[in-house]
């Protein structure tokens, strides 16, 4: 066992640790979901649901999972194995959750690619013209060119490993992310916009005033049921949960850092940059366009926001242009812990060497890539999924990963942890170095009984029973 977690790949400091995972959990999910939501679900009132989940569910699932990562020491693939012989399928579900997932985030993470050339060569205005969006994401080549600048960029640092690739990135990456953020933010509270054929001035700051202050107007039970599941799932999204991610993280993670800070720091800085991406968007979309304009949902990124940044005149280009960048360095860091996830199981489960896996990995997920950039034209069918919806390629792998197989890891990994293993197993860990783990109680709870009652509830609803 020495040997073994000596020749293991680890992160140097419990920073690099605490960036590289809050790298994976930042991504488009607290840039675009979580404020089109907070905006939809009355403001203030989703905020502070939120917040109360994601200090008990949320950490409850979050601790969990790194726990597993540094007890076993083994990736996604094998952890689950060793907590119990029996329990060996969990891993595999949590290797195809992150190989379904992977492929489509790079087609995205192609899309934030191109909208950053775009905003590069000075060529804003063209990202606002109508129709171009549709246009490029249902032309043959350029999705299919953008995705491969972004799959190699993946490539280059999970090949280069944990230490000099992930978290020499995300080191970075990261405060750069964090400088954008705060400054986007800022900027967005002083914007004043006059609609031309209205006449109707609107500022930033009324809109974060419609950001931060419950709107209770109208709201009934229903309503109110409908905040909390939309706060969970996001939640549950957002912190990179049941795929696997955060026990390859944890099993990088040295045996003498406070893993219950870091899970804890982990948390601030997701909640604090999604908090931040809201008021970056909400108050800019509002003096731009009214409360209207901010339930442009999935569009509001690549169609809503060129249009925003275009009204602020040459500024505009300028931020539009940090904005993507920024929007690209989430997109990667998270693109970049799905693509370890994947390729650590492998190099555990058959003995290969990280760059054998690494790239068997990348081509075999690239091949799925490139169905899923055909899937807007050559392969082009709408499917009706069972929330309702209509899909193409990616929306299908989307739903069956985040909507069915996630919350089935996430309720399978309580039933294992709470009921089968017992707390003990993970709480030994997380309190290893004679820590004093506060919330222990408040753990014990989720984890056996309140985490899987929501994960039932996330699960019907996604698909469609409730
Ligand atoms: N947690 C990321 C976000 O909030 C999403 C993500 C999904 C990251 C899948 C990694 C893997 O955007």
């Amino acid at each position: 066992m020495e040997t073994e977690t000596k020749q293991r790949n680890s992160f140097t400091s419990s920073i690099g640790f605490v960036l590289a995972a809050a790298g994976s959990a930042v991504g488009l999910g607290n840039i675009w979901r979580f404020p089109y939501l907070a905006a939809k679900d009355g403001g203030g009132l989703f905020l502070v649901v939120y917040l109360a989940l994601a200090l008990t569910f949320g950490f409850a699932l979050l601790i969990t999972e790194v726990a597993i990562g540094r007890k076993t020491q083994e990736s996604p693939l094998t952890a689950y194995s060793k907590i119990n012989k029996k329990w060996g399928f969990l891993g595999i579900f949590s290797f195809v959750v992150p190989f379904i997932i992977y492929p489509y985030y790079c087609v995205i993470g192609g899309w934030v690619m191109k909208y950053m050339f775009c905003y590069l060569s000075f060529q804003g205005q063209v990202a606002v013209a109508d129709g171009f969006f549709g246009g490029f994401i249902t032309s043959q080549w350029q999705p299919i060119f953008y995705t491969v600048l972004f799959a190699i960029l993946c490539f280059i640092i999970v090949y280069k490993g944990v230490e000099h690739g992930i978290e020499k990135y995300s080191k970075i990456l990261m405060p750069i992310l964090v400088v954008i953020v705060v400054f986007i933010a800022i900027y967005s509270l002083f914007i004043k916009y006059t609609d031309p054929s209205t006449g109707i001035t609107r500022t930033g700051l009324q809109g974060a005033a419609v950001y931060f202050i419950p709107d209770f107007t109208g709201l009934t039970f229903t309503g109110f049921l409908t905040v909390c599941l939309d706060a969970m799932g996001q939640l549950f999204y957002s912190l990179s949960i049941a795929m696997g991610i955060m026990i390859a993280y944890g099993s990088y993670m040295k045996k003498d850092v406070n893993l219950n800070k870091s899970v804890n720091q982990i948390e601030i800085f997701d909640t604090g940059i999604a908090l931040l991406a809201g008021m970056m968007i909400i108050p800019a979309v509002f003096a731009f366009s009214g409360k209207e304009g901010m339930s442009a949902g999935p569009g509001l990124m690549f169609v809503t926001l060129p249009k925003v940044f275009n009204s602020l005149g040459k500024f505009g280009d300028f931020i539009g242009l940090i904005f993507f960048v920024m929007v690209m360095f989430a997109a990667l860091t998270s693109a970049v812990s799905i693509l370890e996830a994947i390729t650590s199981s492998m190099m555990d489960k058959f003995k290969w060497s990280r760059k054998k896996s690494t790239l068997i990995m990348a081509a075999s997920t690239f091949v799925v890539s490139i169905i899923v950039c055909l899937g807007y034209n050559v392969f082009y069918f709408d499917l009706k999924l069972p929330n309702g919806s209509i899909g193409q390629i990616l929306d299908i792998l989307d739903y069956a990963s985040n909507n069915v197989l996630m919350p089935i890891i996430g309720l399978l990994t309580c039933i294992l942890i709470g009921w089968v293993a017992k707390p003990k197993t993970t709480i030994d860990e997380i309190t290893l170095n004679g820590e004093n783990f506060v919330r222990k109680g408040l753990y014990i709870a989720m984890i056996k009984f309140v985490a899987p009652l929501l994960l039932f509830v996330i699960l019907f609803k996604g698909i469609g029973i409730i």
